[in-house]
């Protein structure tokens, strides 16, 4: 994708608006670890290794900022900015993962003799870094899953836009594609928030890979009909039993894609996997704002004093996952003893 969803000015961070495009490609710019806190709270930027490569950002913008502090001062605003950006969303695990390795070095730096900013800055274009080497890596071992000429369903947007660039499910989808193993790709639009449509769509298009967007509620029918060959999805979450917490409506389409014999297909880095709990229904489900569901475009499409559930994200049953590519290999079931071996 040759747009830069992520700038690094070292002083200042600029994120593409993602809730902008298709339309508009537009950059929101952030100074501070707030400013960045609000980005992900609001969706300027989103999807799950990308919410922690930014958070990790934000620590090394913060620490930027306060350059010339008294150094414990220093350390114990850094230390908030990572509390802050914690609180921004519960469900990925990137962002978590990301901010104790921010964590790590703020632990490590005076023992090892490192400059505080420069040593935080370095960690976070790392974790970037490894996480396009991961996409990659993923890509590569992901698409010999796929057929020649395949017709694969997508869910949500895990493409380069919810990474640190290339792409999870995305990445899968390119590499293949590149290798003529996809004719066609479906993007399920979705609701309430539209990456689907809106996102996956458009980095598909830029790319002149054939994308065709279908109602969320379309999926049944396309299997029905022998339509789709496969489906591929990125996640938030990974128990060490394998249950996987992706975008809301992953988990239909799991139970669909089972009843129809087609194979789905989880892709995701090690950064996602969360091993200190076991079952699915330990992850925590992000609920965002009811007027989310409520409106399109900025226009009312329920009755006035109606109101809306909005849960951000739900669970696929490790049972329901045909495999879950990492960057460290393929995990085919039983996943829980896979996760141990590769992970654990
Ligand atoms: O609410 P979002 O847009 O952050 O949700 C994103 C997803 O659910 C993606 O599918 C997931 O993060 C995988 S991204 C590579």
């Amino acid at each position: 994708m040759s747009v830069r969803h992520i700038i690094w000015e070292g002083k200042g961070l600029l994120l593409l608006d993602q809730r902008r495009l298709p339309e508009e490609e537009a950059y929101v710019r952030c100074d501070d670890a707030r400013q960045v806190a609000e980005a992900i709270k609001a969706m300027v930027v989103r999807g799950a290794p990308a919410l922690g490569i930014v958070a990790a950002l934000g620590v090394a913008l913060e620490a930027a900022r306060l350059g010339g502090e008294d150094l414990s001062l220093l350390e114990e605003k850094v230390a908030s900015a990572c509390e802050l950006l914690r609180s921004t969303r519960p469900t990925a695990r990137n962002l978590f993962w990301a901010l104790e390795r921010m964590e790590g070095v703020l632990k490590g730096w005076r023992g090892e003799g490192r400059d505080l900013p420069r040593a935080l800055e370095e960690e976070a274009l790392r974790i970037w870094s490894e996480d396009v080497e991961a996409n990659r890596t993923m890509g590569c071992l992901g698409a010999e899953l796929l057929p020649q000429g395949s017709r694969v369903l997508t869910h949500c947007n895990a493409g380069a836009l919810a990474t640190g660039g290339y792409g999870t499910a995305l990445g899968l989808i390119r590499r293949a594609h590149e290798e003529g193993r996809v004719a066609e790709v479906f993007a399920s639009e979705t609701r309430p928030l539209l990456q689907g449509a809106r996102l996956t769509a458009w980095e598909l298009s830029r790319e002149g890979i054939p994308v065709s967007v279908i109602t969320d509620n379309a999926a049944g029918h396309l299997m029905q009909r022998g339509q789709i060959g496969a489906v591929v999805v990125g996640a938030d979450r990974i128990t060490a039993r394998g249950d996987t917490a992706n975008k809301i409506g992953t988990y239909p389409l799991a139970v669909l894609a089972r009843g129809h014999g087609i194979p789905f297909y989880v892709v995701a880095p090690s950064s996602t996997f969360d091993l200190s709990i076991a079952r699915g229904d330990e992850i925590t489900i992000e609920e965002r704002d009811q007027e989310e569901v409520l409106n399109l475009y900025g226009r009312r499409i329920a009755p006035h004093g109606v109101r809306a559930l909005n849960p951000a994200f739900d669970v696929t049953p490790a049972e329901l996952i045909t495999a879950i590519v990492t960057e460290k290999g393929i995990i085919w079931p039983p996943l829980e003893k896979g996760i141990r071996e590769l992970l654990g």
